[in-house]
């Protein structure tokens, strides 16, 4: 069964749970990716922001940006983190999907596993909705979990790392949680980079290069615990 993860689960207690670890490695990737991929004026669309650790570090750069969640929550947390930054982001509260930006924009960051959560059909709307907002010619960078490398995770061996028990299912990663004595069951289908080209491209989108997760070295699906894939708009 793929039970999901609900928007209502990225509330101050994810935030409390996860932070540490992503604000660790935010400036890092944000700069790989305004060095690899951003130029002077770029407008910078961080799709699904969260708290904005991302959209800080590019408006701390200098570059325009977008941020867009669906959770009240996490936009309430990236206002507050950016309030202070010029030029200031401008944040929005909306899912995806029916976003639209008051110009299209030149580059989209879509991070940290934000694909799976409900239905294919559902991903394949959320991605219809970005390819809306670039600009053509503009790029979509999307970077997840590859889940060629967690075969050996399965239902009868599974792994735990800090707070949570996972395993894989077919395409369907189980998690289990337990932060602050509450557990919760959750699950999310993961795109192998083949799996993923195919929906970009019925999307709108060519893909092109796949990195390494935020590097510059190129993306090995059988070695590789994420990819950044580079999908270019129509
Ligand atoms: C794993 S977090 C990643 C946040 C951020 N990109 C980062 O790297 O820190 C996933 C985020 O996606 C948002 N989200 C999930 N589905 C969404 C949708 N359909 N539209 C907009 N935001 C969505 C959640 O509210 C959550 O903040």
């Amino acid at each position: 069964m793929h039970s999901g993860i609900p928007i209502s689960y990225f509330n101050d207690q994810y935030f409390g749970a996860y932070a540490p670890m992503l604000d660790a490695r935010a400036a890092e990737e944000a700069r790989f990716v305004i060095s690899t991929f951003l130029k002077q004026g770029d407008i910078v669309l961080d799709a699904a922001c969260g708290y904005g650790r991302h959209t800080a570090e590019f408006a701390q750069a200098g570059f325009r940006v977008i941020g867009v969640d669906a959770s009240e929550v996490m936009t309430r947390l990236a206002k507050e983190r950016t309030k202070d930054l010029h030029p200031q982001p401008e944040i929005f509260t909306e899912p995806l999907a029916t976003f639209t930006a008051s110009q299209p924009v030149d580059v989209c960051l879509l991070a940290f596993s934000v694909l799976g959560y409900g239905t294919q059909d559902e991903d394949h709307s959320l991605l219809e909705g970005l390819a809306r907002n670039i600009r053509p010619g503009g790029v979509l960078l999307l970077e997840g979990k590859n889940p060629e490398v967690l075969q050996r995770i399965t239902k009868d061996a599974p792994q735990t790392t800090g707070f949570e028990t996972h395993w894989l299912e077919g395409d369907i990663w189980h998690m289990n949680q337990t932060i602050e004595y509450k557990s919760t069951e959750l699950s999310m289908r993961l795109y192998t980079a083949d799996s993923l080209t195919k929906l970009l491209e019925q999307s709108g989108f060519t893909v092109g290069d796949i990195y390494n997760g935020f590097s510059d070295k190129p993306f090995h699906t059988q070695t590789d615990g994420r990819y950044l894939v580079v999908a270019t708009r129509k």
